[in-house]
This record gives structure tokens, sequence and C-alpha cells, in this order.
């Protein structure tokens, strides 16, 4: 199966996600859903496709929970991009000027923090304590992952290892909720919501993994967001990583050179760019996304064959294959 069909299973679901993530962002205070409205185009709406494709693996087929907590996990990530964006100063988002440039950070935030109230009404109406705490837990990471990048600016120095705690916290905590929320919702086994969870803390991180690549070598029509800006916030991520480690003396000067005086522009950047294919370091990092991918499809060996096991495989295939 791959991701086209993915979506075509998922339609009449998916279709009823929009309409709730629509309906659910309005407010007498126009702010509000214009700027909701402006950013919610053009997602990909991995979280929600986790949710929706693990409940119906574990068996949910009756009620529409399942649309909900998908909308609760849209607005929460909506959330942190309103928020991320304003720490990391960007300029595009989703193909658009980012909501900071166009409406100012105050207003970026409070939109954040008004779609995550939102969320936590959502989530009260469900009444399900298990799935309001296992997204406040990954609402928690998420924030902790970001202070933890926030204090380490620059830092050449910081290691794979602590690299890898950063982007499981702020981007795989919510992917694993998602995909435990989908077995919660569905009653499942307890042992198949742990493996549901494993299955997406490790997509998410191979996805960051892969969009820390397309920082470098991707092109800003393809993603909808600046190329090149990880090293001009002072963003250490595994390509910088991997390339700094294995570096000639004299590599490794230009590098900090370029690093640390933040001077970034097109011709520094390409050099960068270039002793990282010289080093193998996209690759590298590619690689380690694809063993994530591995592991996480190894997880799931204990369900059995089915459509939305199909679905699911796939979905973690497309983290990896996507261009965007
Ligand atoms: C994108 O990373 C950012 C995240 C995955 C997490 C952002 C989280 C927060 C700002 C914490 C706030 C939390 C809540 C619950 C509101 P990136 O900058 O590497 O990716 P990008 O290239 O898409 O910007
Ligand atoms: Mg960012």
């Amino acid at each position: 199966m791959d991701f086209g069909e993915v979506l075509s299973i998922l339609k009449d679901d998916l279709n009823k996600v929009e309409a709730s993530i629509k309906e659910n962002f309005q407010s007498d205070v126009v702010l509000i859903p214009t700027i909701s409205n402006y950013l919610s185009n053009g997602g990909k709406r991995i979280r929600p496709i986790l949710i929706l494709i693990s409940s119906r693996l574990c068996g949910y087929n009756n009620g529409n929970k399942h649309i909900t907590y998908s909308c609760v996990a849209e607005f929460i990530h909506t959330a942190t991009l309103l928020h991320d964006d304003v720490l990391d100063e960007a300029e595009i988002r989703r193909g658009n000027p980012a909501a900071n440039l166009r409406w100012g950070n105050g207003a970026s935030v409070l939109v954040g923090d008004f779609l995550l109230s939102r969320s936590l009404t959502m989530m009260a109406e469900v009444k399900d304590p298990r799935a309001i705490f296992y997204f406040s837990e990954a609402s928690r990471k998420m924030v902790e992952g970001e202070v933890l990048e926030l204090t380490n600016p620059f830092n050449l120095n910081i290691t794979e290892e602590k690299y890898i705690d950063i982007i499981k916290r702020k981007t795989a905590a919510l992917m694993s909720a998602s995909c435990r929320v989908g077995a919660i919702l569905a009653k499942s086994l307890s042992t198949e919501e742990d493996t549901l969870s494993n299955f997406g803390a490790k997509v998410g991180t191979a996805f960051q993994l892969v969009d820390d690549v397309f920082d470098y070598i991707s092109e800003e029509g393809k993603i909808g967001k600046q190329v090149g800006k990880d090293i001009t916030n002072g963003k250490i991520t595994l390509p910088m990583i991997h390339l700094y480690n294995n570096a000639s003396q004299e590599d490794r000067k230009s590098i900090e050179e370029i690093v640390k005086t933040g001077n970034t522009q097109k011709e520094n950047f390409n050099k960068i760019v270039d002793l990282m294919k010289k080093y193998h370091s996209i690759d590298y990092t590619m690689d380690k996304a694809r063993g994530y991918i591995r592991e996480a499809k190894e997880e799931m060996t204990s369900f059995k064959d089915s459509l939305y096991l199909n679905a699911i495989l796939s979905v973690a295939d497309y983290i990896v294959e996507r261009d965007m």
C-alpha cells in the first residue's frame, strides 16, 4: 500500500477531521479563526492519520471520538508550530509567510494558547482521563525538548545522544501519544498500547531526522519553509554533529568559523552542504532515520495482518520517503 492509498481509505474520516478543525477554532474574536484557518491549510495531518489508523487497527468502530482526538492532536501540533515559529523567527510556514511575520509574535503565541486551551476542553468533553494524561505528558515533553534546544545554541560539541533525546521530546512525544490514544480509544490491551506508543516514538524520531536533513538539502518551494534556517539559528542537528565529529582539523576550523560567527550567507551555507556531502553526513542521518523506521515496523509484528496494519506501516515508510 502506498501513502496515496492510505489517504484514500481514510478519506471519510479525514474529511470529518477537517470539519472538526474548522468548527472548533471558531471564536467571536475574529483574529483567532483568521490565524487558525490561515495556518490550518497545507498541513500533512500526520498525527490525525496516526490516531485514525491506530484506533481502527485496534478495533474502534463505534463513535466519533477518533475524530475529536485527531482534532485535539492537530490543535496541539498547530499550537507548537505557532510558538516554535516565534522562537525560530521563522518567515515561512506551510508555504506561506509565517503567522508571526504577518500578525506579530504576540498574536501567534496567543492563538497557539487558544488552540491548546481548546484541545483541553475537547478532551474534557470526551472524559477519558488517560487520553488527557498522555496528551498533556506529550505537551510537557515537547516544552522540555524546546527548552533543551534553546539552551544549547551553537553548541558544536553536543552529542548525538543528547540531540536524539531532544528530538524524542520535541517531535516524537506527540506522535507516540497519538498512536497510544488510538489504542486507548479501542480499549485495547495494554501491550498493544505500548507497542503503538513505541511505534509512534520511533516514527516521530525518524520524522525529525528527515526534517533536519531537509533544512540542508531541500528547496523552500517543496518543504514550505526556509532552508538553511537551522545553522542561522544555531540549531546543531545530526547532519552537523556528524560533520563536525568526522571532519579534518582544517575543515573543522571552517565549520566553527561559519557556525560561531553566524555568517551563514549563501556561499558559506553551500560550503557546509558540500562538506556534508564530502563526509556523508546527510547519508548518515538518512540511514539513522531509516533505522528508526525499520525498528518501528519491527515493533508491529505482534499485530496480525490487516488493512490497517498495512496502512500504518505505509505511513512509516512515507516518513522517510516523503519530499516535503
Ligand atoms: C519544530 O521543530 C517544533 C516542535 C516539533 C515542537 C515545538 C514545541 C514548542 C514550541 C513547545 C510549546 C508546546 C506547546 C504544548 C504549545 P523545528 O523548529 O526543528 O521544525 P521546523 O523546521 O518545522 O520549524
Ligand atoms: Mg522551527
